[in-house]
């Protein structure tokens, strides 16, 4: 018999022009993108631009007014079909952790291994470890904090190893240091597993240092789906660029390779004529003391220890943010020379 195509031909999940509305009102727009097996995929947009309802399509607790979702290679809503959330081989962890109140936490995890065939109570275990919550397999979820109901919810996900796991601002509830290790569990686990995973989020950092592929969702349209390198240096647009990163826009003409703005003639990562809006990362701009006479003026100083962002008011009164390492000593009032050491992006203004 001839061997079916690769896993690799075959993406883990797709969507494909999905479309939902509320009332009048449109949550989803038309998203598409697609994740092959074993890729994390973060979902990342403000708060209502459609992230958790784009996940309860893909869970199934929602149906698409149009358009098809596939997982695994087989369609899972649209063209009439519609395959229920239990059905679909997914784990979920959602904003509101949905814990059982009647079971401990044990009993909960447990659940999620219903069809597991290994040592299910070596995989609480393991799951409950990697959570942070060895030894609390017999407190009930009231007794608990929110954050660690939350881990509850992950470990019971995470605990049948899923095809397909999507996580709803999973790490919310904890707190900054237990986020930073249990995200990177999480991760490592998924890897390992060589899962597919959907995290919601809209928190950048956490985006671009968790994932394989970010997906940028504005007000219900998935602007851009990139590595999150090439997401933070080549956004597809000024609205994209705006919610990813720190960004200084000054106005200018671009001609060619070379854009022309207050801050002299620069370098642009894009070929465009006309004018347009210049994309300055704060980390490209370098910083140095001037004489009374510079027309740049230090306008403020935020030290965050590892690095630190100096505001600098330039000649025509625009402002532009320098991200310079700590060492740097600059005050208020102080005038300053600027420089930029990088190729820049520009926008059709
Ligand atoms: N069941 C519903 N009925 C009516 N409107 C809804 C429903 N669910 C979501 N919406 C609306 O759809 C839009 C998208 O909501 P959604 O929950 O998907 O946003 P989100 O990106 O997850 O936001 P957040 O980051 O705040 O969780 C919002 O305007 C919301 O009010
Ligand atoms: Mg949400």
């Amino acid at each position: 018999m001839a061997k079916p195509e690769t896993d690799q031909a075959i993406p883990s999940l797709r969507l494909e022009n999905v479309w939902k509305h509320f009332d009048g009102h449109s949550a989803a727009r038309g998203v598409s993108f697609e994740l092959q097996k074993g890729e994390l995929l973060a979902l990342l947009g403000p708060s209502g631009c459609g992230k958790t309802t784009t996940l309860r399509l893909v869970a199934g607790f929602e149906i698409p007014d149009q358009g098809q979702i596939e997982i695994g290679g087989r369609l899972a809503a649209g063209k009439g079909v519609y395959v229920p959330p239990d059905k679909r081989k997914v784990g979920m962890v959602f904003q509101e952790y949905a814990l059982f109140p009647h079971l401990n936490v044990a009993e909960n995890v447990q659940f999620g291994l219903r069809s597991y065939g290994g040592d299910k109570a070596g995989r609480v275990n393991d799951v409950l470890n990697l959570v942070g919550l060895q030894g609390l397999h017999k407190r009930m979820p009231h007794e608990l904090s929110g954050g660690q109901q939350q881990r509850v919810a992950l470990a019971r996900a995470l605990a049948p190893e899923p095809d397909l796991v999507l996580l709803d601002e999973p790490f919310s509830n904890l707190d900054a240091g237990l986020r930073v290790r249990v995200r990177a569990e999480v991760r490592s686990i998924l890897k390992e597993a060589n899962a597919t995973a959907v995290f919601v989020t809209h928190d950048q950092e956490e985006a671009l240092s968790l994932v394989d592929q970010v997906a940028v969702m504005l007000d219900g349209v998935v602007r851009q789906v990139s590595s999150p390198r090439e997401l933070y240096y080549h956004p597809v647009s000024k609205a994209v660029a705006e919610f990813v990163g720190d960004s200084n826009f000054l106005p200018g003409t671009a001609s060619g390779r070379y854009v022309d703005c207050e801050l002299g003639r620069l370098e642009s990562q894009v070929e465009m004529r006309g004018a347009v809006h210049v994309l300055i990362r704060p980390e490209v701009v370098d910083v140095k003391p001037a004489g009374p006479g510079s027309g740049c003026r230090v306008q403020e100083v935020v030290f965050f220890g590892h690095d630190q962002l100096i505001s600098i008011q330039l000649a025509s009164g625009a402002r532009i943010d320098a991200r310079l390492g700590p060492n740097y000593q600059f005050f208020r009032g102080q005038p300053v020379e600027v420089r930029i050491m990088g190729r820049v992006m520009a926008y059709p203004a």
